[in-house]
């Protein structure tokens, strides 16, 4: 999104109000040229080591966004075969995917393995049927518990010692027992702390514990230290610095390598970190209320469409697109689900009228991903902009297809 001389803004040269007239409104529309810089930033922080990009898809699963994704050399992380099955559809093979599932059903591992998916496996009942399985016919990787706190709030802590993620670290001794067992290959070693973290130190410990435990894996191949980079969602928040986490996991990690007497492949598996900011969700204003107590901005979308704000409290930037110029006012902007659906309270925004349209940045990870149809409503239409063209790549839904799973109508 750029803001143009005359103060509008646009996506690569189009103004979002035509995509609006064109394909309906609430919408969301995705920058492809920002999804190219910020791969490209990822690269470029670590183009000191073998560094592999694992796009964690439950960010954002649309199959043009995955097929961006595998042209410009990001392999894929699924949690259920569903996301599979995108992968696939998208043109990835199965075994650029690596399955990270959280105590699914040991069938859905079986056909992920069977389909020439990689899997991390995440408890030691796992690990003991994969042992009984496969034995050493399959290689696998182990999603480790580090036991350490970090994330940007409880919700979205992935790695501390009550999470229900991963083997905890303290179980070393059963994990050895069962690998031996078995005699299963244990191919990579893999933990993912959280989202929205800010710091290099919570990455760094992690790499540490990582490296520490690699030491009891002789066979390793891959270090994968998981996602959660955190990005800006309000103006002027800090972010996790690329540079200096690149350079201070890289040489860790060449130090590591060197220990461990062979050159490994470190991998990370962002979500937000390559989607988030491409994204924007475009909606328009059903009504403004002057309450007493507030300004109330309605408009044609809810948690249905984005639960962020309402289900972590995230901070979501909005811009009114329709009037950027005018005079600042204060708000409360609310959806039109039968909840108490706020996406942002006492915001200032220049002067909201009827039908103005509403764009809510950082909506390319977690946004349509975690839609839903709530109170009987449909989700919208996504559109992807690149090489300047924009390109319907979801259309809206309809009625029918809010109905087509009921069987008695
Ligand atoms: N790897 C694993 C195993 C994960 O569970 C996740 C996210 C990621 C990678 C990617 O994390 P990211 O780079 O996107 O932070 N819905 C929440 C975020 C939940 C993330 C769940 N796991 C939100 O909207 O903030």
């Amino acid at each position: 999104m750029q803001l143009t001389e005359n103060q509008q803004y646009s996506i690569q040269g189009i103004d979002p109000a035509e995509l609006i007239n064109q394909y309906g409104s609430p919408l969301y529309v995705y920058d492809g040229s920002t999804i190219r810089r910020k791969v490209s930033e990822l690269q470029h922080a670590f183009s000191g080591i073998n560094m592999k990009i694992k796009y964690a898809c439950k960010a954002n699963t649309n199959l043009s966004v995955l097929r961006l994704m595998r042209e410009i050399g990001v392999e894929l992380d699924v949690v259920s075969p569903g996301e599979l099955e995108m992968g696939k559809l998208a043109g990835y093979e199965a075994n650029q995917i690596t399955f990270t599932p959280s105590g699914v059903p040991f069938h859905e591992v079986k056909a992920a393995i069977e389909d020439g998916a990689i899997v991390n496996v995440d408890s030691i009942p796992l690990l003991e049927w994969f042992g009984q399985e496969y034995g050493s016919s399959k290689p696998c990787l182990i999603r480790i518990k580090p036991n350490v706190a970090a994330g940007g709030n409880a919700k979205i802590m992935t790695a501390h010692a009550d999470s229900k993620f991963g083997i905890s670290v303290l179980l070393l001794d059963e994990i050895l027992e069962v690998v031996k067992k078995y005699d299963i290959k244990i191919i990579g070693l893999h933990q993912h702390t959280g989202s929205d973290i800010k710091d290099a130190e919570p990455f760094l410990k992690v790499a540490d514990i990582l490296f520490e435990t690699a030491k009891h894996f002789p066979d390793l191949e891959i270090i994968d230290l998981g996602g959660g980079f955190k990005v800006s969602y309000m103006p002027g928040d800090s972010i996790t610095d690329m540079e200096l986490l690149g350079r201070t996991i890289s040489e860790r990690f060449k130090t590591f390598c060197q220990e461990y007497g062979r050159e490994l492949q470190l991998w990370f598996e962002p979500g937000k970190f390559l989607v988030s900011e491409s994204g924007l969700l475009l909606a328009t204003t059903t009504v403004v209320k002057e309450d007493p107590a507030r300004n109330f901005v309605h408009i044609d979308s809810g948690l249905n469409h984005l639960i962020r704000p309402m289900m972590y409290g995230s901070y979501h930037h909005i811009l009114n697109l329709s009037n950027p110029e005018g005079e600042l006012k204060t708000y409360n902007v609310v959806g039109y689900i039968c909840e108490t659906d706020t996406f942002a309270s006492d915001r200032e925004l220049p002067q909201v009228r009827k039908g103005d349209i509403l764009g809510f940045l950082n909506a390319g990870a977690y946004g349509f991903s975690m839609s839903s149809n709530y109170n009987a409503r449909l989700r919208p239409a996504e559109v992807l902009v690149d090489n300047g063209q924009a390109k319907l790549v979801r259309r809206r839904e309809t009625l029918e297809d809010l109905l087509k799973t009921q069987t008695d109508l």
